[in-house]
């Protein structure tokens, strides 16, 4: 691991040493407090952010580290139309890691290609947010003691719920784990995320619109925002921004120890009402970010002093254009378009930077 662009960077070992590790950090911060002493870490957000920032931030000094940055793309250079690859390779001359927020998808990747450090996504438009599903997976284990055999409903905006799809990567890893998928038609999960990670590893799962049916049935509720941000037309914003709120009343039939997260910031999606109920994990969930952003620092910076290096051993193919107008090769016209061919027989490829997916004929 010398980035973490994608939660399928991370091995089952690897995520189980982050949570050891971030679990050591909360029992014994003093022993953490000096391990980064002299590094700096960047936080390039190019996005709006409260918690991964901040808590990036918190993070480094924690380890007794420095933290520079910007928190929106109009305060950097890229307002005047300086590239994500020559901002990363400017900021590799200043700081020993990066995080990076960015509204394209891919862009983290492209800066992990030039930067000379470590990378880690902090959020690429609506495709990927490793660190949170690091939020996510601590808190579950605290709460359930593992992952096998759990059912886990996520419920909102599934479509350009980043941290649903990276969440969804990492459950895929246990064993006999249930999806229950619960949103507007209009909002359902991606077909890359259903054909390659919950097909691809053969994952129970169902589709629903019906979150009370759901609720019964349920381990883990990780409900999620309507993601205003991404959607092109604000008629349909408003059309599906309320449709689901959770409140107390609809827990009635939930198991007494469904642990209910979600990433944050919420809308109205889960009531004030549920905040006091002790199966309301999310705040709790976001301190967990912290501490798993402390262990994934730590790691990342350990392995470069290493000189440790990425494997690339895919197939790659580069005659084909992507037309994904939210992937970072939209923008930015100098990047060469890449492919992965990802199904040799039938010539199916997706796009490194957006996984978007083209025939290659
Ligand atoms: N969960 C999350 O990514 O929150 P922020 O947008 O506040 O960072």
């Amino acid at each position: 691991m010398k980035h973490l662009i994608d939660i399928r960077d991370l091995s089952v070992e690897e995520l189980d040493f982050l949570m050891d590790t971030a679990i050591d950090i909360k029992n014994n911060p003093e022993k953490y407090s000096e391990k980064c002493k002299g590094k700096k870490l960047a936080t390039l957000f190019f996005e709006p952010s409260t918690r991964t920032r901040l808590s990036f931030e918190a993070a480094m000094y924690e380890l007794g580290g420095n933290v520079l940055g910007f928190s929106e793309a109009a305060s950097s250079s890229s307002s005047k139309g300086e590239s994500v690859a020559d901002t990363a390779r400017i900021v590799g001359c200043y700081a020993d890691i990066i995080a990076m927020r960015h509204p394209k998808e891919g862009a983290p990747l492209v800066a992990s290609a030039k930067a000379g450090i470590p990378v880690i996504n902090a959020g690429d438009g609506g495709h990927n947010h490793p660190t949170q599903t690091l939020a996510d997976i601590l808190t579950i284990r605290i709460k359930k003691g593992g992952f096998d055999n759990l059912t886990v409903g996520f419920c909102g905006d599934l479509k350009y719920g980043r941290t649903v799809h990276s969440l969804i990567a990492a459950l895929s890893r246990y064993k006999n784990v249930k999806l229950v998928l619960i949103s507007p038609e209009e909002l359902r999960v991606p077909k890359y995320v259903i054909k390659d990670i919950i097909n691809g590893n053969n994952m129970e799962y169902v589709e629903t619109a019906d979150l009370e049916e759901a609720i019964p049935s349920l381990d883990i509720l990780y409900m999620t925002r309507i993601q205003r941000e991404r959607f092109d037309s604000k008629d349909s914003y408003e059309r599906l921004k309320d449709s689901y709120v959770l409140k107390r009343s609809k827990l009635e039939n939930a198991k007494k120890d469904l642990c209910i997260l979600h990433p944050l910031p919420r809308v109205n999606e889960i009531s004030v009402d549920v905040d006091d109920d002790e199966r309301a994990c999310y705040f709790e969930q976001a301190l967990n970010g912290k501490y798993m952003r402390m262990a994934l620092i730590l790691k990342l910076l350990e392995e470069e002093s290493l000189n440790s290096t990425q494997s690339v051993n895919e197939d790659l193919i580069y005659t084909i254009k992507c037309k994904n107008p939210r992937c970072i090769t939209s923008v930015e016209q100098e990047l060469p378009h890449i492919f992965r061919l990802t199904d040799k027989a039938n010539g199916i490829c997706r796009c490194i930077y957006c996984e978007s997916k083209e025939k290659n004929t």
